[in-house]
């Protein structure tokens, strides 16, 4: 073959090949178009290649860097044409590539979860270690263990979430005490926050699930003075120096019980709304482990003494942020959540 022959072919593949990637309009039809041209098997460039030793030998050099400099005009033409296809199918995916990036928001803890860990804290540096426990209790772990008769009216179906046969959903953190009682040894000194379930309606102070952290003491010789003092501090701690005071009330699994009001943050003592008019806010429920729950957990009640106490870290986180309503809590509402966490 001569040199003008070769050459003619070469012009024409280019003019072919031009034309063939500009009339692709899909990435797959562009592919085809790249295949035909410069495909490994029977491309036309690789064919024509093989015709170059047909050339006289001093032809060759000529020859050659005509056809390399086709292919490199090709290969770069796929590539405009492959940017082009690109570009026209972002912008029918409305991809607006000028829009400015969302904001980021950073994550923050939830008023509860502050409240918990606030709450660990100050009872860890009493030497409190955390214990916890499983959701769904069996009746002897949730009721029957803590003393509470067979006939009491928490046992109702209406109050308890029942999973099945004598399983349901705990309805208080208390059967943590049994189980770490039957784990260890005295001295016992557990905090032990954790989800509990009522079937109560979600009103502005009830949720059908909601936290407890329940706390346990149990050693040689402790007595409701530990009771006192221990709690005393930590509402000292908790709220800032506050008024405490202790009135006598009712648990199956405590004798004698307690519970704990704080003067009322809001009206500090001389009554409002938020307190009723009392001046007071109750905080917590608590008493002397009953020794029929110290010797249910195996222990023995002649030798050991305790005290427990339960409260609601949201009702506390209420009472710290004033929050009037606790559906606003569960709400997961950014805007609310955000002006606490911070
Ligand atoms: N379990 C009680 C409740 O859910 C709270 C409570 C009261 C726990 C007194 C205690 C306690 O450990 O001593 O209402």
């Amino acid at each position: 073959m001569t040199l003008s022959e070769f050459q003619q072919l070469v012009t024409t593949l280019a003019a072919d090949g031009e034309k063939l990637i500009d009339a692709a309009t899909t990435a797959s039809s562009l592919e085809d178009a790249r295949t035909s041209l410069l495909g490994r098997k029977s491309g036309r460039l690789p064919e024509l290649f093989k015709q170059l030793p047909s050339l006289a030998p001093e032809e060759l050099r000529e020859g050659g860097s005509l056809i390399n400099a086709v292919k490199a005009k090709l290969e770069a033409r796929l590539e405009d044409r492959r940017r082009q296809l690109d570009a026209a199918s972002s912008s029918k995916r409305n991809v607006d590539l000028t829009m400015p990036a969302r904001r980021q928001w950073q994550g923050s803890k939830h008023p509860v979860t502050l409240v918990i860990e606030e709450i660990e804290e100050i009872f860890r540096e009493l030497g409190f270690t955390i214990a916890l426990g499983p959701e769904a209790e069996t009746e002897w772990y949730n009721f029957t263990s803590l003393n509470f008769p067979p006939d009491h009216p928490a046992l109702d179906l209406h109050d308890t979430l029942y999973l099945g046969e004598n399983v349901m959903l705990r309805t208080h953190t208390s059967p943590v005490q049994i189980r770490t009682m039957q784990k260890f040894k005295p001295p016992i000194r557990i905090l032990s926050p954790g989800n509990a379930y009522r079937r109560d309606f979600f009103d502005a102070s009830h949720a059908p699930m909601f936290a407890q952290i329940e706390g346990l003491a149990i050693d040689d010789g402790v007595s409701f003075v530990d009771l006192k003092a221990t709690l005393t501090h930590f509402a000292n701690q908790f709220f800032g120096k506050t008024k405490t005071r202790f009135r006598p009330s009712y648990f199956p699994f405590t004798e004698p019980s307690a519970e704990m009001d704080v003067e009322c943050q809001l009206c500090h003592g001389s009554g409002c709304p938020g307190c009723k008019g009392t001046g007071w806010m109750e905080i917590l429920g608590s008493g002397m482990v009953h020794p029929s729950v110290i010797n249910a957990a195996g222990l023995d009640a002649d030798r050991y003494t305790g005290w427990a106490f339960g409260m609601g870290p949201a009702r506390i986180a209420m009472l710290r942020y004033d929050i009037p309503d606790i559906r606003i809590l569960y709400d997961s509402d950014v805007r609310f959540l955000y002006q606490i966490s911070r």
